[in-house]
């Protein structure tokens, strides 16, 4: 699966409207784990950053970020976005997780960490109070937008969908177009964004091999616990990649997931029987219409939780 240099595709077709909403249905499908390997994607310049659509998102405390996010449909939208089984089901468990819809989380989640970490923009220059290269992955990125907001505000940002394609031509356009919506924004040297795709019971070995396991500051995951045994993975993922003692994860997702079982409420419990982390409620997103909406920080039960050291 892995492969080198990758080219982006800016060709894409008219746009549809992302509808981020809870998962529609959830087909039962049982397939063999999906390998994790680093995929080799190239952050092209500006100057050939055409074809792609995207959107304006407006985040920040002075909602004066501009987040651009693209747009996949139409002839050039990917085949696993296509497929039959796809076709009512916002998920296909083992081939196809959700990534290439926008979820509402993910923007809970980006506006957060806006507050959380004083991230601000100007014209002239991003300002943050997390340490330049702080490590940053994003569990189950999509579009990323967390991420990329984290990277833009100079933080070293890792990037893992289950399905390289969402990489390819969602996370990785993306991240091109926000660099170059924002020449203000500069990324620490040597620490360009870095792609994994495949599933989260064989990421550990992945960055294992790339000296990686157990080096990320913080670890940003949102929409990703909408099922027990997505939930399952996922704690045993960030217990594996988090920085020991100081990382911190921040999980955005509803309190619950009709139909399917997930959700922070479950989360909590997980978490509670588990032992590993301790979970602090820090945002509460509930318009009193429709599912109500979380976000935890995890910190070591037994670590000190404090801001990410330099890494
Ligand atoms: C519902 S989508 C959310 C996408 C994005 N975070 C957002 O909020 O817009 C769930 C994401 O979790 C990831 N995911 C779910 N189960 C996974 C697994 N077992 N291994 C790896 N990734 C998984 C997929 O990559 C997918 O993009």
């Amino acid at each position: 699966m892995s492969r080198e240099a990758t080219p982006f595709k800016f060709n894409f077709g008219s746009s549809p409207a992302s509808n981020p909403s809870a998962p529609e249905s959830v087909l039962d499908v049982q397939v063999a784990v999906q390998p994790c390997s680093e995929e080799k994607l190239v952050i092209i310049p500006a100057s050939d950053l055409t074809g792609g659509h995207f959107s304006d998102i407006t985040i920040g405390a002075d909602r004066n970020i501009v987040l651009k996010k693209g747009t996949l449909t139409g002839q050039s939208a990917c085949p696993i976005s296509e497929a039959p089984e796809r076709a009512d089901s916002d998920i296909v468990p083992g081939k196809y997780e959700g990534g290439f819809k926008l979820w509402e989380c993910a923007l809970d989640l980006a506006q957060h960490l806006c507050t959380a970490f004083d991230i601000r923009a100007t014209q002239a220059q991003w300002t943050c109070i997390l340490p330049r290269g702080t490590r940053v992955l994003e569990l189950g990125c999509g579009h990323g937008l967390p991420g990329i907001l984290m990277m833009l505000a100079g933080c070293e940002a890792h990037f893992q969908d289950y399905n390289e394609q969402v990489l390819e031509l969602l996370t990785a356009p993306n991240i091109c177009s926000n660099l170059h919506n924002h020449p203000s924004a500069t990324l620490p040297p040597d620490k360009g964004p870095r792609f994994f795709a495949g599933d989260w019971a064989t990421l550990p070995d992945l960055l294992d091999s790339q000296g990686l396991l157990g080096s990320y500051d913080i670890i940003l995951a949102a929409e990703t616990i909408y099922s027990p045994d997505s939930q399952r993975q996922l704690l045993q993922c960030i217990k594996k990649c988090l920085r020991p003692g100081v990382g911190q994860a921040w999980v955005a997702a509803k309190s619950y997931y009709f139909g399917v079982g997930g959700g922070t409420a479950a989360f909590k419990s997980l978490l509670t029987i588990d032992g590993t982390f301790e979970s602090r409620l820090a945002a509460v997103i509930d318009d009193g219409a429709s599912n109500k909406r979380e976000i935890l920080v995890l910190t070591h039960a037994n670590g000190k939780a404090n801001a990410p050291s330099e890494g």
